[in-house]
């Protein structure tokens, strides 16, 4: 039996997620039964209540469990709760503990949250059971949470510099844990994981303009400026303190480095930060409340025609639809036919469920060339699976070069 903890949180959530799709039965750890609803409704995953800071929770959630993901929150507690699990893990004969780690755990780490994560991995080494470390570079949903604000301001302010930074797509880390969780020769081993390329902020706002479609300029701020927005954002001094150890090094490019790990254990490339603003960027409006209704005066590029397809998704996205999304997306990127020649958004509406996946394509020529491919019409097909049919796909039927979208 595999144990999941963090079941409820961002990387936890996502690995039951997949662990489920692919048919394995699993148990999930969670503090709170409230919580719990969502994951049990999943096949194959049960719900067992436990919380890490208090031992005498886990025997139960542990028994018969042989291997286990680690994961809690970056606070305070980090260390002691997972060492907590660690030691009740140990005793309770699981054999292999897969950590969820950052990307540059040390013990002399100026960054606290570093510090407790090399110690727990010494702490994990230690216990005789087998391990492996995932050490994740900077989620990309980091970005994406304050989406709304970003775009209201037109403005990106990061304690950044010109730095660079190799984030992940969280669906890519769980992949990497659902892989290591599931098969042998991965004991031991210590898993650096980023996306495929280092971002300065510079490029991280141009590309969240291209997704949002609304101009968004970075500006560096200095550090003392960024904690006391921070505080005055209601941030938890010992958080903003921890932020502020974080961004010091960040700017000295510590996060910079791109792992080839993801691709050597997933047999493909990692997601993209423009791939993973194509489907969050939309999510993130939608949970906000605050997304701007298209503007087709906006979406508008010289010269180009239009596709849309518009969908309304009726139980969210599978993996299979999500992969088949991604990998259209990757080949408008990637293809050296399509490549600069086809500019592609996905948006939410603001009121009603509708979803909108805009293309602009340079010619007639690269339309059909993209029609023609095969993975535009398993795109087209999961579309329309994942929509149960409510899909209005003009799926790249031109409609005209400035005809507005609210008439399509
Ligand atoms: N942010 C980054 O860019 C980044 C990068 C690399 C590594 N990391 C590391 O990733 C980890 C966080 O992962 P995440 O973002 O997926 O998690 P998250 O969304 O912050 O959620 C934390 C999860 O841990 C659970 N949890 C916390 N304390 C617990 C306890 N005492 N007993 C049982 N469950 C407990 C929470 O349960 P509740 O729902 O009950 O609170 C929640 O499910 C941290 O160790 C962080 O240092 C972060």
């Amino acid at each position: 039996m595999i144990l999941v903890t963090g079941a409820t949180g961002l990387n936890g959530r996502e690995l039951i997620r997949q662990l489920s799709a692919r048919g394995i039965a699993l148990r999930a750890l969670v503090r709170s039964v409230a919580k719990a609803a969502e994951l049990s409704s999943l096949p194959g995953v049960g719900v067992v209540i436990g919380d890490m800071a208090r031992p005498e929770t886990l025997p139960a959630a542990l028994r018969d469990v042989d291997r286990a993901m680690l994961i809690s929150s970056s606070d305070p507690a980090m260390l002691e709760v997972q060492s907590n699990f660690i030691a009740a893990a140990a005793k309770a004969g699981v054999k292999h503990v897969v950590k969820l780690s950052g990307i540059m755990p040390d013990l002399d780490s100026p960054f606290r949250f570093a510090r407790m994560h090399g110690e727990i991995e010494k702490r994990l080494e230690a216990s005789g059971m087998a391990y492996t470390h995932l050490r994740a570079g900077e989620f990309m949903p980091a970005y994406f949470r304050q989406v709304p604000s970003i775009v209201a301001k037109g403005l990106l302010f990061l304690p950044m510099e010109n730095a660079k930074i190799a984030s992940i797509d969280v669906g890519d880390i769980a992949e990497v844990a659902a892989t290591v969780l599931t098969s042998s020769g991965h004991e031991g081993k210590i898993y650096p994981l980023t996306g495929p390329e280092a971002l300065s902020m510079v490029q991280v706002a141009e590309k969240l303009s291209a997704a949002t479609g609304n101009s968004i300029r970075y500006v560096n701020v200095p550090p003392d400026d960024a904690k006391k927005a921070q505080l005055s954002a209601d941030v938890p001094p010992y958080l903003a303190d921890a932020l502020a150890e974080l961004f010091a090094e960040r700017r000295k490019g510590k996060e910079a480095q791109v792992s080839p790990i993801v691709q050597t254990l997933l047999g493909r490339r990692p997601t993209s930060f423009d791939e993973f603003a194509a489907f969050a960027t939309p999510r993130s409006f939608a949970a906000n409340n605050r997304r701007r209704e298209p503007d087709p005066r906006r979406t508008l590029e010289q010269n180009m025609k239009y596709f849309l397809i518009r969908y309304r998704l009726k139980d969210g996205l599978d993996e299979q639809r999500r992969r088949e999304m991604l990998s259209f997306i990757s080949a408008l990127n990637d293809e050296p036919a399509l490549s600069g020649r086809i500019s592609y958004r996905c948006m939410k509406t603001r009121e009603g469920p509708d979803y909108y996946h805009l293309a602009a394509a340079a010619d007639d020529q690269t339309v059909q060339d993209l029609q023609s491919r095969e993975f535009f019409t398993r795109y087209t097909e999961q579309t329309d699976l994942a929509a149960d049919g409510e899909v209005e796909v003009l799926p790249l039927e031109i409609i005209a070069e400035t005809k507005p979208l609210a008439h399509a």
